[in-house]
């Protein structure tokens, strides 16, 4: 691995400063990124008057297409790094101003604040960062209203990803979701370059 590529890994996961902003621009324009957001949406299918919660927005490029399928709801984008929120500001900027799209610096902790509202819930390589893995589902589960769909994406991209790799980590995520109580608990998977994606989903009891 380059001396470059090196310095990036780790801005995936906490980006700040200018090598922050570059690892930003590669999550909203690497096609294969885009691709596996507008997949993830696709899947957890908001309705119109959905809130939709993203955790680890990032620089907002999956949050504009959500937003544009909730014309009488609200989108929610939480992400850690105040660069990626600032990223975000710049592309939902217009969106801001109309009240459909919010921004907050932050971690899973805030969806402690929705407390059964939420529609959707999804991330798209966020959730193998969580220290308590169980524990989020729990207050994402706490968080939607009756019948809400949540969705957690993940493609490995680095320390040799393997399909075999993804399919472990989706089963940790199934076992926490059965935990929580999610229902109606699958795996979908999206062959995407040379690793693919995996989505679990599932869906708070009415
Ligand atoms: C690999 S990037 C993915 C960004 C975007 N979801 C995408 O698919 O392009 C991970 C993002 O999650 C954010 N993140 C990581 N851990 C987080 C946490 N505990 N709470 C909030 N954001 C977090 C990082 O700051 C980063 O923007």
């Amino acid at each position: 691995m380059s001396l470059l590529a090196r310095a990036l890994v780790p801005q995936f996961q906490r980006p700040r400063g200018l090598l922050g902003r570059v690892a930003g621009f590669m999550m909203a324009n690497r096609p294969s990124n885009r691709r596996r957001s507008r997949w993830t949406i696709d899947l957890v299918d908001p309705k119109p008057d959905d809130t939709v919660f993203e955790l680890g927005c990032g620089p907002g490029y999956a949050l504009s297409l959500a937003a544009s399928r909730v014309p009488s709801g609200t989108a929610i984008g939480v992400d850690h790094s105040a660069t990626m929120i600032a990223m975000a500001s710049s592309r939902l900027r217009r969106l801001m101003k109309t009240g459909r799209v919010s921004l907050y610096q932050g971690t899973e902790q805030r969806l402690a604040g929705f407390a059964g509202t939420l529609g959707v819930i999804y991330s798209a390589n966020v959730v193998q960062f969580l220290a308590d893995r169980p524990g989020y589902f729990r207050l994402a589960h706490d968080a939607l209203a009756t019948g809400g769909r949540i969705a957690t994406t993940y493609q490995p991209r680095t320390g040799n990803p393997t399909r075999a790799k993804a399919d472990r980590f989706a089963d940790t995520c199934v076992t926490a979701m059965a935990a929580a109580g999610f229902e109606a608990i699958n795996k979908e998977w999206l062959e995407i370059s040379d690793v693919p994606a995996v989505c679990v989903l599932g869906r708070k009891p009415a």
